[in-house]
């Protein structure tokens, strides 16, 4: 990952391969060209003021992900000026946005690929804004090249650039304590969101359910976090019928994965549950061609959970943390679930399974009834669950759903915060009972329109008895399958892990309800 320093240094002075500045569109008539941001003011005063109007000879509007590149002026000992559009320019005496800043941090690292060292020199007003730019060049610079060239990662002409090595952040306070924590901050989450990207990138056939489960058995290690990991033997021992009905098909066989991190100081206790199918072929009821090619994201729930509960260890955070990763893969053979069998479920209820593609709750519902039994003060689960998510919301957006308005609302807020568009749905009652069985206690499916809530409505069927639960379908913005953005690149996204890292950091702090 790219190395960060705050910096003090004079941009002159700067021995870089590029100095990043932001252009904003300005705010004042529509006439008026782009409009320099504040940060950039030595190398404006190096073009004798006249920086703005170089950028718009340029063809820079300031639009969000532009990026502009000219040469630097004489007295200046980098090369290169990289000017990354901000958007709207605030109003007068307002701060830029946060997530203005990450995503043009994100552009800008992204775009100096194959470069050793730049100075971003981004408006900062505060430590949260230099944890943002840091949060953006971490997440921006990021590329999975583990499967390119000659395996080992090694960068060659034919196989793309390597990542920016090094970033200094201009116009922090390098001695300042908040600032410092800020980009300690950003270090340890974005690092863990680039783990999970780099698992959900990984292919199918090198992360099975044991692969998964024996990665993050490791990272607790390292992490002081205490880990448990049913195996087969255990699950069957344990009634865990939908985890194993799901992975019954598979050659490889599933696991129950439950990390633990306590802290002493700890007033709430929080269970994040995942996803982690890591290949969903449909099982019997099999994908068509043209809808399995990207089931290696199907796991992107239980990393997206693995990545928080590490980061909540990393950063010390006053809260326990349980998270659980239901991992299982869903193939099709002769041991196969098929559809018309029923499942004992963990929790005891019989489901009748109508359609062995609708696996992902199947594996939910064993985890979060045995998140139940600790009975934590809530429950948040995530996945990539419905394609019906993606329909409603497109492919940035996650829903969330929940048994409490106002849980709903946290955590919808807190996705806010740092930046994951997210958006609150419903559960509704009435279509509960599309999912009654003639045979079982409930069926995997109920009525395709509101695909998405129904899957919620079965998730809430095994949640434990007062225990407050939110659901997170992140099926669409899990894996962007479209060219890089913002911070955001192709493929494994990371979604959820700062939402889920903003949850426990709310809750260490007694701020969660
Ligand atoms: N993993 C899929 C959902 C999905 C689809 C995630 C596209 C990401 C992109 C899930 O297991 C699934 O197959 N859901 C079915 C449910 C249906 C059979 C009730 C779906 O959404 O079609
Ligand atoms: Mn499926
Ligand atoms: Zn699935």
């Amino acid at each position: 990952m790219t190395a960060l320093t705050l910096s003090t240094a004079a941009a002159p002075g700067l021995r870089v391969d590029a100095i990043v500045i932001g252009v904003a569109k300005s705010s004042a008539s529509k006439a008026s060209g782009p409009v320099v941001a504040p940060g950039a003011e030595a190398l404006d005063q190096a073009y004798d003021g006249r920086l703005a109007a170089v950028l718009e000879t340029l063809g820079a509007s300031g639009a969000e992900g532009e990026v502009t590149k000219l040469p630097a002026p004489a007295g200046f000992k980098t090369p290169l000026v990289v000017a990354v559009g901000l958007g709207a320019e605030p109003e007068k005496d307002a701060a830029y946005d946060a997530e203005a800043l990450r995503k043009a941090a994100g552009v800008a690292a992204r775009a100096l690929a194959g470069s050793k060292k730049a100075a971003f020199a981004l408006p900062l007003t505060d430590a949260a804004d230099a944890g943002a730019v840091a949060e953006g060049v971490l997440l921006g610079a990021y590329s999975f090249d583990a499967y390119k060239g000659n395996g080992n990662g090694a960068k060659d002409e034919k196989n793309g650039k390597a990542p920016l090595a090094e970033a200094a952040l201009l116009g922090g306070k390098p001695r300042d304590k908040a600032y410092k924590a800020a980009i300690e901050r950003a270090t340890a989450v974005c690092e863990e969101l680039n783990r999970a990207r780099d698992l959900i990138n990984m292919p199918p056939n090198d992360l099975d359910p044991e692969a998964f489960a024996g990665i993050a058995q490791a990272a607790a290690k390292e992490h002081g976090i205490k880990v448990q990991v049913l195996d087969e033997k255990a699950l069957t021992k344990g009634g865990y019928g939908g985890i194993l009905g799901v992975g019954s098909g598979s050659a490889s066989g599933p696991r129950l994965v439950k990390l633990s991190y306590t802290s002493s100081k700890a007033k709430k206790h929080l269970a994040f549950v995942g996803k982690g199918i890591t290949y969903d072929s449909g099982g019997i009821s099999l994908k068509p061609a043209g809808h399995n090619e990207t089931m290696k994201c199907d796991m992107s729930g239980a990393a997206a959970v693995f990545a928080a509960v590490v980061a909540a260890a990393r950063l010390g955070l006053e809260v326990n943390v349980t998270g659980w990763l239901a991992l299982a893969e869903n193939m099709p053979s002769g041991s196969a679930t098929r559809p018309g069998d029923v499942l004992r479920m963990y929790s005891g209820k019989t489901v009748e399974v109508l359609n062995t593609d609708a696996e992902g709750r199947l594996v939910l519902a064993d985890a979060l009834w045995a998140a139940s039994q600790e009975k934590p003060d809530a429950i948040v689960d995530v996945a990539t669950l419905t394609g019906a998510m993606m329909l409603a919301l497109g492919s940035r957006t996650f829903g969330v759903m929940a048994n409490d308005d106002a849980f709903r609302t946290a955590v919808h807020e807190a996705a806010e915060q740092v930046g994951e568009p997210s958006w609150p749905m419903p559960l509704p009652e009435h279509l509960r009972k599309g999912m009654d069985s003639a045979t079982a206690d409930i069926a995997n499916m109920g009525e395709r329109m509101g695909g998405g809530l129904v899957a919620g409505l079965f998730l809430r069927e095994f949640v434990g008895e007062g225990i407050t639960w939110a659901h997170l379908d992140i099926a669409g913005p899990a894996f962007n399958e479209g060219g890089p953005f913002g911070y955001t690149p192709k493929g494994g996204t990371g979604s959820a892990v700062r939402t889920l890292v903003r949850l426990a950091e709310l809750a260490s702090a007694d701020e969660l309800g």
